[in-house]
Protein backbone atom coordinates (compact mmCIF):
# COMPACT_ATOMS: atom_id res chain seq x y z
CA UNK A 1 0.00 0.00 0.00
CA UNK A 2 1.34 3.68 -1.08
CA UNK A 3 1.69 5.71 1.76
CA UNK A 4 0.71 9.32 1.26
CA UNK A 5 3.25 11.49 2.92
CA UNK A 6 2.08 15.55 2.58
CA UNK A 7 4.09 16.77 5.53
CA UNK A 8 7.34 14.92 3.73
CA UNK A 9 6.30 16.39 0.07
CA UNK A 10 5.98 19.63 1.58
CA UNK A 11 9.86 19.62 3.36
CA UNK A 12 10.72 18.00 0.50
CA UNK A 13 10.15 21.26 -1.60
CA UNK A 14 11.91 23.23 0.70
CA UNK A 15 15.56 21.49 0.34
CA UNK A 16 17.70 23.52 -1.41
CA UNK A 17 21.40 22.16 -1.67
CA UNK A 18 24.11 24.91 -3.43
CA UNK A 19 27.25 22.88 -3.87
CA UNK A 20 30.24 24.56 -6.32
CA UNK A 21 32.26 21.30 -7.47
CA UNK A 22 35.00 21.38 -9.86
CA UNK A 23 34.26 20.28 -13.42
CA UNK A 24 37.74 18.59 -14.62
CA UNK A 25 37.66 19.22 -18.86
CA UNK A 26 40.21 17.35 -21.02
CA UNK A 27 39.98 18.26 -24.42
CA UNK A 28 41.51 15.15 -26.39
CA UNK A 29 41.78 13.74 -29.97
CA UNK A 30 38.55 11.64 -30.68
CA UNK A 31 38.74 7.70 -29.71
CA UNK A 32 36.62 4.81 -31.53
CA UNK A 33 34.96 4.27 -27.99
CA UNK A 34 33.57 7.83 -28.30
CA UNK A 35 31.57 7.23 -31.34
CA UNK A 36 28.20 5.74 -29.55
CA UNK A 37 28.85 7.98 -27.01
CA UNK A 38 28.71 11.06 -29.40
CA UNK A 39 25.22 10.28 -30.10
CA UNK A 40 24.28 11.99 -26.95
CA UNK A 41 21.52 9.36 -25.44
CA UNK A 42 20.25 8.93 -29.03
CA UNK A 43 19.24 12.72 -29.97
CA UNK A 44 22.42 12.68 -32.59
CA UNK A 45 21.96 9.39 -33.86
CA UNK A 46 21.44 10.76 -36.89
CA UNK A 47 25.24 11.76 -37.20
CA UNK A 48 26.36 8.25 -36.54
CA UNK A 49 27.82 7.47 -40.27
CA UNK A 50 28.99 11.11 -40.42
CA UNK A 51 30.78 10.49 -37.40
CA UNK A 52 32.23 7.07 -38.39
CA UNK A 53 33.39 8.64 -41.75
CA UNK A 54 34.95 11.67 -39.66
CA UNK A 55 36.58 9.31 -37.55
CA UNK A 56 38.35 7.31 -40.42
CA UNK A 57 39.77 10.36 -41.60
CA UNK A 58 40.91 11.45 -38.14
CA UNK A 59 42.74 8.31 -38.39
CA UNK A 60 44.06 8.96 -41.60
CA UNK A 61 45.06 12.46 -40.97
CA UNK A 62 42.61 14.77 -42.89
CA UNK A 63 40.44 15.60 -40.86
CA UNK A 64 40.96 15.69 -37.25
CA UNK A 65 38.32 15.75 -34.50
CA UNK A 66 38.60 16.96 -30.90
CA UNK A 67 36.01 16.17 -27.79
CA UNK A 68 35.45 18.26 -24.54
CA UNK A 69 36.09 14.77 -22.35
CA UNK A 70 34.55 15.27 -18.63
CA UNK A 71 34.78 11.80 -16.92
CA UNK A 72 35.43 9.84 -19.93
CA UNK A 73 32.23 11.32 -21.59
CA UNK A 74 32.20 13.69 -24.51
CA UNK A 75 30.22 16.57 -23.96
CA UNK A 76 31.21 18.71 -27.05
CA UNK A 77 33.01 18.11 -30.08
CA UNK A 78 35.24 20.09 -32.84
CA UNK A 79 36.26 19.14 -35.98
CA UNK A 80 39.16 20.61 -38.10
CA UNK A 81 39.79 19.82 -41.76
CA UNK A 82 43.13 20.92 -43.01
CA UNK A 83 43.25 19.25 -46.11
CA UNK A 84 42.61 22.91 -48.12
CA UNK A 85 46.26 24.44 -49.13
CA UNK A 86 44.69 28.08 -47.93
CA UNK A 87 43.03 27.88 -44.86
CA UNK A 88 41.82 25.10 -42.30
CA UNK A 89 38.27 24.78 -41.89
CA UNK A 90 36.47 24.44 -38.56
CA UNK A 91 33.16 22.60 -38.46
CA UNK A 92 31.10 20.50 -36.11
CA UNK A 93 31.49 22.32 -33.18
CA UNK A 94 28.80 21.44 -30.46
CA UNK A 95 28.44 21.24 -26.78
CA UNK A 96 26.12 18.75 -24.50
CA UNK A 97 23.26 21.54 -23.35
CA UNK A 98 23.95 21.49 -19.55
CA UNK A 99 27.68 22.12 -19.94
CA UNK A 100 27.19 25.23 -22.16
CA UNK A 101 28.50 28.71 -20.96
CA UNK A 102 31.05 27.36 -19.04
CA UNK A 103 33.79 27.73 -21.62
CA UNK A 104 34.06 24.47 -22.77
CA UNK A 105 32.65 25.93 -26.63
CA UNK A 106 35.96 28.34 -26.46
CA UNK A 107 38.56 25.59 -25.18
CA UNK A 108 37.63 23.47 -28.49
CA UNK A 109 37.60 26.77 -31.10
CA UNK A 110 41.16 27.61 -29.40
CA UNK A 111 42.15 23.79 -29.93
CA UNK A 112 40.92 23.84 -33.56
CA UNK A 113 43.66 27.23 -33.36
CA UNK A 114 46.28 25.36 -32.38
CA UNK A 115 45.85 21.94 -34.14
CA UNK A 116 45.80 25.15 -37.56
CA UNK A 117 48.90 26.61 -36.57
CA UNK A 118 50.96 23.72 -35.65
CA UNK A 119 50.01 22.41 -39.63
CA UNK A 120 51.63 26.10 -40.91
CA UNK A 121 48.28 27.34 -41.96
CA UNK A 122 47.83 31.51 -41.46
CA UNK A 123 43.73 31.25 -41.47
CA UNK A 124 40.94 29.18 -40.18
CA UNK A 125 37.54 29.88 -41.68
CA UNK A 126 34.31 28.60 -40.65
CA UNK A 127 30.47 28.76 -41.58
CA UNK A 128 27.56 29.44 -38.96
CA UNK A 129 24.18 29.93 -39.25
CA UNK A 130 22.54 33.55 -40.20
CA UNK A 131 20.17 32.59 -37.87
CA UNK A 132 22.68 31.50 -34.64
CA UNK A 133 23.22 34.88 -33.62
CA UNK A 134 24.74 33.23 -30.08
CA UNK A 135 27.13 31.12 -31.89
CA UNK A 136 28.03 34.17 -34.02
CA UNK A 137 29.11 36.21 -31.31
CA UNK A 138 30.82 33.60 -29.32
CA UNK A 139 32.89 33.58 -32.99
CA UNK A 140 33.23 37.48 -33.05
CA UNK A 141 34.59 37.39 -29.26
CA UNK A 142 37.32 34.78 -30.19
CA UNK A 143 38.61 36.80 -33.33
CA UNK A 144 36.55 35.35 -35.91
CA UNK A 145 34.83 38.06 -38.57
CA UNK A 146 32.56 37.63 -41.58
CA UNK A 147 33.99 37.71 -44.72
CA UNK A 148 31.12 36.46 -46.86
CA UNK A 149 27.64 34.77 -46.74
CA UNK A 150 26.32 32.19 -48.57
CA UNK A 151 24.02 29.11 -49.01
CA UNK A 152 25.67 25.71 -48.20
CA UNK A 153 24.33 22.94 -49.43
CA UNK A 154 25.40 19.23 -48.15
CA UNK A 155 23.82 15.97 -47.54
CA UNK A 156 24.48 13.26 -44.82
CA UNK A 157 23.15 9.47 -44.42
CA UNK A 158 21.50 9.09 -41.16
CA UNK A 159 21.84 6.08 -39.28
CA UNK A 160 18.16 4.37 -41.39
CA UNK A 161 20.26 4.99 -44.47
CA UNK A 162 18.27 8.29 -45.48
CA UNK A 163 19.82 10.82 -47.01
CA UNK A 164 18.89 14.18 -46.14
CA UNK A 165 19.96 17.22 -48.07
CA UNK A 166 20.80 20.71 -45.99
CA UNK A 167 20.53 24.15 -47.12
CA UNK A 168 21.75 26.54 -44.96
CA UNK A 169 21.91 29.95 -45.60
CA UNK A 170 25.34 30.98 -43.78
CA UNK A 171 28.32 33.84 -42.65
CA UNK A 172 31.65 32.57 -43.81
CA UNK A 173 33.94 33.96 -41.01
CA UNK A 174 37.66 33.68 -40.60
CA UNK A 175 40.45 34.31 -38.48
CA UNK A 176 44.17 35.35 -39.45
CA UNK A 177 46.48 33.54 -37.09
CA UNK A 178 49.88 33.62 -36.12
CA UNK A 179 52.55 31.42 -35.41
C1 LIG B 1 27.90 27.33 -29.81
C2 LIG B 1 28.30 26.39 -28.66
C3 LIG B 1 29.23 25.33 -29.21
C4 LIG B 1 29.05 27.22 -27.61
O1 LIG B 1 29.52 26.32 -26.62
P1 LIG B 1 29.71 26.83 -25.11
O2 LIG B 1 30.47 25.78 -24.39
O3 LIG B 1 28.42 27.24 -24.55
O4 LIG B 1 30.65 28.09 -25.36
P2 LIG B 1 31.34 29.01 -24.26
O5 LIG B 1 30.87 28.62 -22.92
O6 LIG B 1 32.79 28.98 -24.51
O7 LIG B 1 30.82 30.43 -24.66
C5 LIG B 1 29.42 30.68 -24.71
C6 LIG B 1 29.10 31.89 -23.90
O8 LIG B 1 29.28 31.58 -22.55
C7 LIG B 1 30.05 32.60 -21.94
N1 LIG B 1 31.00 31.98 -21.00
C8 LIG B 1 32.21 31.50 -21.28
N2 LIG B 1 32.80 31.05 -20.16
C9 LIG B 1 31.90 31.24 -19.20
C10 LIG B 1 31.92 30.96 -17.82
N3 LIG B 1 32.99 30.41 -17.22
N4 LIG B 1 30.81 31.26 -17.10
C11 LIG B 1 29.74 31.80 -17.71
N5 LIG B 1 29.69 32.09 -19.01
C12 LIG B 1 30.75 31.82 -19.74
C13 LIG B 1 30.82 33.24 -23.01
O9 LIG B 1 31.00 34.61 -22.68
C14 LIG B 1 29.97 33.06 -24.19
O10 LIG B 1 29.15 34.17 -24.36
P3 LIG B 1 29.31 35.03 -25.68
O11 LIG B 1 29.20 34.07 -26.82
O12 LIG B 1 28.16 35.97 -25.60
O13 LIG B 1 30.62 35.68 -25.61
C15 LIG B 1 27.05 25.75 -27.99
O14 LIG B 1 26.16 26.76 -27.61
C16 LIG B 1 26.34 24.74 -28.87
O15 LIG B 1 26.68 23.56 -28.90
N6 LIG B 1 25.30 25.19 -29.61
C17 LIG B 1 24.55 24.31 -30.48
C18 LIG B 1 25.36 23.91 -31.71
C19 LIG B 1 25.86 25.12 -32.45
O16 LIG B 1 25.14 26.09 -32.64
N7 LIG B 1 27.15 25.04 -32.89
C20 LIG B 1 27.78 26.10 -33.66
C21 LIG B 1 27.55 25.83 -35.10
S1 LIG B 1 28.32 27.09 -36.11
Amino acid sequence: MALRSLRGKAFADTVREHVDLPLHVLVRAVRSDDLPKLEWFGSLAHWRDVNRRTFNDHQAGLRLMFVADVQNFPVGQVVIDVTSHEYSYLYALRVMEPFRGLGIGTELIKTGEHVARSHGFRQIQLAVEKSNTAARKLYERIGFEIFTQRVDVWSYIDHLGQTHWVHEDVYGMRKLIHA
